[in-house]
């Protein structure tokens, strides 16, 4: 049977990737393509095999891929054969010129636009899926609609909001599918095409439509909200830290008020990823732009706190070791910026390892799936920095252990082991939460948590 849509995803990263794979396994009537420029990326997908680690992808891949499921690098071709063109290519922040370290850098957005424009040969839907700057689809259809043009393309917005570790299940079962489109004829019927594809496996009820500007505006506030909350909790984790009072007590204590709720208010050594920080700074751009200063700065604040967090854990480690760590061997398990994800894009243990490196300490670093992350993060220290994949190993020796990624596994290594083979004093500085730092005192380590009393001896 000839498939009814051909749909299209220019970006096949942590986004485009996984997002596809859903559809396609969801809509076996649309053939889906997927296409990069990265041919390793598309080579891998092509084997089975997905280009990151993410629990539940591959078998949602191998069940799609050569049915209804395709990965090429033929940019042109893939845009010329659809119906339907989702971007979920990389929108990072500018690193140069005004806005430089603020702004979206929208270079690689423009030129996919206009290589759109260019291989289309007829009318399209194109789907902003990448997170962009409020009005993004104003300069798209800039780009896309140039007077006289012969072709139409109809912009809708459709922000993705699934968290890496969880994003089959952020996919199969979304909270909410948001799709802003513009509100004309052509808007709305576009709009419609794309709650049809969605409404194959999501809940009518949680497909969510709008205008353009909300559904971007929307992306960038969800996520600016995630990260207050998290920013919001370690700073009272530092008053906790400063007071006796127990960051695990207070948390619960506030989320169990129903208008707070207890989700995203586990402190930590500070919030990592691709995202929240890179998005928070570009609504902070944006609101600037717009002459809205005390916004910007309100939301500015989630930021610095964040590095605030991550540098207050340093400091309290190297005060902890008497003030030096000099030669002093330190295992840090956990470099991914979360559990279950390969992915150190931000990851909070890029910045830790840095300052410990700089303070001239001898970093191990182990984590079951984001060591060649590490290895590129921190090359420019070759040599400084040991990788190991057995975390006994990686302890063994040390002077030190820093807990920065909540792998659940780190819960049950056997911690008299790795006590007995360390030097003493033996030190846990645990930037999760994740350890029984009662058990890990009584073995003989001095424990040091986030928003708790340290435990000495
Ligand atoms: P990514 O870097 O993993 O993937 C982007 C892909 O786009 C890369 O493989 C890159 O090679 C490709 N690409 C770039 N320019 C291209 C071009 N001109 N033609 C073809 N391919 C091109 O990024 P990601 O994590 O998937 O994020 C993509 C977007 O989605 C970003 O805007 C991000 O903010 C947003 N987002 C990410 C997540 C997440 O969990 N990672 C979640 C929600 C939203
Ligand atoms: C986040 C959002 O949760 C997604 O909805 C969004 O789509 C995505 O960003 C994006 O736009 O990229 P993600 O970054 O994959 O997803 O992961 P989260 O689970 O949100 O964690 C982000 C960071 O916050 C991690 O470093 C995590 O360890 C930290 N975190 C999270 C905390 O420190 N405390 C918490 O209570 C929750």
């Amino acid at each position: 049977m000839p498939f009814t849509k051909n749909i299209l995803s220019i970006g096949a990263g942590y986004v485009g990737g996984p997002t596809m794979a859903v559809m396609a396994d969801n809509c076996r009537q649309c053939a889906v393509n997927v296409v990069d420029i990265d041919a390793d990326r598309i080579a891998a997908w092509n084997s089975g095999e997905p280009p990151f680690y993410e629990p539940g992808l591959k078998e949602v891949l191998q069940r799609a891929l050569n049915r209804n499921l395709t990965f090429s690098t033929d940019v042109a071709a893939g845009i010329r054969d659809a119906d339907i063109i989702f971007v979920s290519i990389n929108t990072p922040t500018k690193t140069f010129g005004d806005g430089a370290g603020m702004a979206a850098d929208l270079q690689y957005w423009e030129a996919t636009a206009r290589q759109i424009r260019e291989h289309a040969g007829g009318d399209k839907i194109v789907v902003e899926k990448s997170t962009l700057p409020v009005r993004t689809a104003a300069s798209m259809a800039g780009i896309l609609n140039p007077k006289g043009g012969q072709i139409r393309f109809e912009i809708v917005s459709n922000p993705e909001f699934l968290a890496e570790g969880t994003a089959i299940r952020d996919l199969q079962r979304p909270d909410r599918v948001l799709i802003g489109g513009h509100q004309t004829g052509s808007g709305r019927n576009a709009v419609q095409e794309i709650v049809d594809i969605y409404a194959n496996w999501v809940d009518p009820e949680r497909i969510l439509t709008t205008n353009v500007w909300s559904s971007e505006l929307t992306k960038l506030a969800a996520n600016a909200f995630l990260a207050q909350r998290i920013s919001s909790i370690n700073s009272i984790a530092n008053i906790c830290e400063a007071t006796e009072a127990d960051i695990d007590e207070v948390a619960k204590g506030i989320g169990m008020d129903s208008r707070i709720g207890p989700d995203y208010l586990r402190c930590s050594v500070g919030f990592g990823g691709s995202c929240f920080e890179k998005d928070i700074l570009n609504m902070v751009y944006m609101c600037r732009y717009y002459g809205l200063d005390d916004v910007a700065d309100f939301w500015h604040k989630v930021v610095t706190i964040n590095s605030y967090q991550k540098d207050r854990f340093v400091r309290r480690m190297i005060t902890a070791m008497f003030s030096s760590v000099v030669n002093k061997r330190i295992a840090v398990l956990g470099f991914a910026f979360k559990a279950d994800t390969g992915d150190t894009r931000a990851s909070p243990a890029i910045d830790v390892c840095r300052q410990l490196l700089e303070e001239r300490a001898v970093v191990v670093v182990t984590d079951p799936q984001a060591l060649p992350g590490a290895r590129a993060d921190l090359a420019s220290f070759d040599g400084c920095v040991e990788y190991e994949e057995d975390p006994y190993t990686a302890a063994a020796g040390s002077h030190a252990l820093a807990i920065l990624t909540d792998w659940p596994e780190y819960r049950d290594l056997d911690y008299k082991r790795i006590y007995e083979a360390m030097e003493k004093p033996a030190f846990v500085f645990d930037g999760r939460n994740l350890l029984d730092h009662r058990t890990l005192h009584a073995l003989g380590f001095n424990v040091y948590g986030i928003g708790k009393a340290t435990l000495i001896h």
